[in-house]
C-alpha cells in the first residue's frame, strides 16, 4: 500500500484556493492513503470566534464534498484537516474520507494555545477499517499525550493519520518514540509558511514501526509525498522472544493511588 502526504502553505481564509491547491497537488501523486495538515482549508491563525464561524463548515460542506470527489477520482483514503460548525459548537477536526462514500469525523482532543479560544475540544478517539486495514487518527498536539497514539495503537490502529499545523521542532523526533512503543506506522502532514506571524515547521514525516523514518520532508518546500508500506508489520508487537510491547503491559501497575 502507497501512503503519502501533502505539505502546503494555505491562505488564511481562502477555501477555493486552498482545496484546489490541495487536489491539484494530490492528483500526481501515486499514493491510496493521502494526508493534508490540520485546518488545511482555511489557514490556522484564527483572531476571533466570527473569524471561525465565517469559515467553519459542517461535515457535508463544500470543502468535505469536493475532497470526496477527489477521493473517489482517486481511489485514495483522504484525511484533512477542516474548521467544523456542528450548531453553535465549533471543532478543529479531521474528515476522513473513503473513495467508497464513508465519512468519519476526529475532532481535537488536545487543543493548543489559543484554539482554546475557539474550539471546543473532541472528547474520543477511534479506529476505522479501510481494505482491510486499521486507520486511526490524531490532531497536531496530540502528539505531546503519548496516551493518544497509544490509545490508538490499543484499538488495532496499524497507520496513524495526523494532520498538523506544527509550531514547536519536536513532533517529529517523537513520533520516532511513539513508533518504537507502539509499533505503528504513522504519516504526519505537516503546513509550511508563515501566516499571521506564526511561523510553521515543515518537515512532514513518514514513520515504520520501531521508529524508522520513511520519509522526512523539507522544512520550507511544499511537496506531495509517498511511499509504500506493508501495515501487517504493525501487527508484530513482540520486539524479542521474551517481550511483546503489547502482552507485557500490566495496567494494574500503572493505576494511580
Ligand atoms: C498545533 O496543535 N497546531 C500546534
Amino acid at each position: 500500500m502507497k501512503i503519502g502526504y501533502v505539505q502546503f502553505k494555505p491562505k488564511f481564509g481562502d477555501k477555493e484556493y486552498n482545496v484546489s491547491k490541495m487536489i491539484d497537488m494530490a492528483s500526481a501523486l501515486d499514493a491510496q492513503v493521502i494526508v493534508f495538515p490540520e485546518l488545511a482549508n482555511t489557514g490556522y491563525v484564527f483572531r476571533s470566534k466570527g473569524e471561525v464561524a465565517a469559515l467553519a463548515e459542517s461535515s457535508d460542506g463544500p470543502s468535505i464534498r469536493k475532497m470526496q470527489e477527489f477521493s473517489k477520482k482517486k481511489q485514495a483514503l483522504i484525511t484533512f484537516g477542516f474548521a467544523e460548525r456542528d450548531g453553535d459548537s465549533f471543532y478543529n477536526s479531521a474528515a476522513v474520507l473513503t473513495p467508497e462514500g464513508q465519512v468519519r469525523v476526529y475532532r481535537k482532543v488536545h487543543l493548543f494555545n489559543e484554539e482554546k479560544l475557539y474550539f471546543q475540544r473532541g472528547e474520543k478517539f477511534f479506529t476505522f477499517t479501510w481494505r482491510g486495514f486499521v486507520f486511526g487518527v490524531m490532531i497536531c498536539f496530540d502528539w505531546i499525550f503519548p496516551e493518544a497514539m497509544r490509545t490508538l495503537a490499543l484499538m488495532g490502529a496499524q497507520v496513524v493519520l495526523h494532520p498538523a499545523n506544527l509550531v514547536l521542532p519536536y513532533c517529529q523526533d517523537a513520533m520516532i518514540t511513539r513508533c518504537i512503543e507502539n509499533r505503528v506506522f504513522e504519516i504526519t502532514a505537516n503546513r509550511i509558511g508563515t501566516e499571521r506571524g506564526l511561523k510553521f515547521t515543515g518537515a512532514s514525516q513518514i514513520t515504520a514501526p520501531g521508529g524508522v523514518i520513511l520519509y522526512r520532508g523539507t522544512r520550507t518546500k511544499e511537496e506531495a509525498v509517498a511511499v509504500e508500506i506493508d501495515p501487517e508489520l504493525a501487527l508484530q508487537k513482540s520486539i524479542n522472544n521474551f517481550n511483546d510491547l503489547f502482552k507485557d503491559r500490566l495496567p494494574i501497575a500503572y493505576k494511580l493511588s
